[in-house]
């Protein structure tokens, strides 16, 4: 794999190899080649926590020499493009960028480019608009397979800020392709027709008692409009759409509740119910290291980067 930038691609056997290569480094597994001349850099020109850190956390134990870049203080804001921007980091010597960037799809005119210029660095993307959101996805698809050793016959809903969310249009793509039932919920203005090739809309109430998976989206608030802003009600939300107490009592015994992060809490989450037994909204951000290892490694791998054998 020379670029990892989206999960449309990957297929069953594909997605098994990673999980099963993510709990090898949980399990305390090291890289098969010594990664210390290989430069990566982290380019997040969309605020980020989780999957800034996260990655750097996953360089950092795969042994890769870690660059940082800050777009506030660079010559992006001098008008450089992020295509100058990438070949400057390729002329220094950096081949691997991970990239957040608030463009949908901010790869593909750069792959295309450089393939036909002189580009050459692998990239990783960390979060693309409303597009998509691989390791957010790959990490989720972990925790899955963590909880039940499988995907085929689990019934998972997806719940919120649909449109507006990179890590449902991974979810609903990749679940729906490994033979997960995949529900809706939320707002319907939120709701799109076109992600009924993936799944069914319905109401929060009727799918809470029936789902293995309940998925909370957070409502993306830098994303929406002045009206929608100033008609959104966090208490309203919190009772229509989100996990309360009540709701979280229904759930089946063995079921679980996932955050991609950062939560709104007491609007998508129960406060109180975070680090719930049912929750793994921390179990995912532990995973989504390992993931992001074993991802990072599958274009190490596709691009030859790594040293002597260990
Ligand atoms: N889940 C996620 O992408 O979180 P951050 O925005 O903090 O990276």
């Amino acid at each position: 794999m020379q670029h990892f930038v989206t999960v449309d691609n990957l297929d069953e056997k594909q997605v098994l190899a990673l999980i099963k290569r993510a709990q090898y480094f949980k399990q305390g597994g090291r890289p098969t080649c010594d990664l210390s001349e290989v430069y990566c850099v982290n380019m997040f020109f969309e605020d980020s926590t989780r999957t800034h850190t996260s990655f750097e956390m996953a360089e950092r134990k795969l042994g890769l020499n870690v660059l940082q870049f800050d777009p506030k203080q660079s010559s992006v804001n001098k008008g450089e493009t992020l295509y100058d921007t990438l070949l400057t980091m390729d002329a220094l010597g950096v081949k691997l960028a991970v990239i957040r960037h608030s463009q949908n799809e901010y790869y593909a005119p750069l792959i295309e480019l450089g393939a036909k210029q002189t580009l050459d660095i692998g990239i990783i993307n960390g979060g693309d608009g409303s597009g998509q959101h691989p390791s957010q996805c790959l990490l989720d698809m972990l925790t899955i397979y963590e909880q039940f050793g499988k995907f085929t016959g689990l019934k998972v809903a997806l719940v919120g800020d649909l449109t507006n969310s990179r890590v449902a249009k991974s979810n609903m793509e990749l679940l729906h392709k490994l033979g997960a039932t995949v529900y809706f919920s939320g707002p319907s203005y939120w709701y799109d027709e076109a992600f009924e090739e993936y799944g069914t809309y319905r109401p929060l109430d009727e799918l809470v008692a029936k789902v293995d998976v309940l998925m909370l989206l957070r409502v993306q608030h830098e994303r929406h409009g002045a009206t929608e802003e100033q008609t959104f009600s966090k208490e309203s939300y919190h009772q229509k759409y989100g996990l309360t107490t009540k709701r979280y009592a229904k759930l089946k015994d063995d079921a679980i509740v996932m955050h991609p992060g950062p939560i709104n809490r007491d609007v998508e989450f129960a406060s109180s119910l975070v680090e719930a037994k049912k929750s793994r909204f921390k179990a995912q951000m532990q995973n989504g290291v390992f993931m992001r290892m074993a991802m990072l490694e599958k274009v190490i791998e596709g691009r030859e980067l790594g040293g002597k054998t260990r």
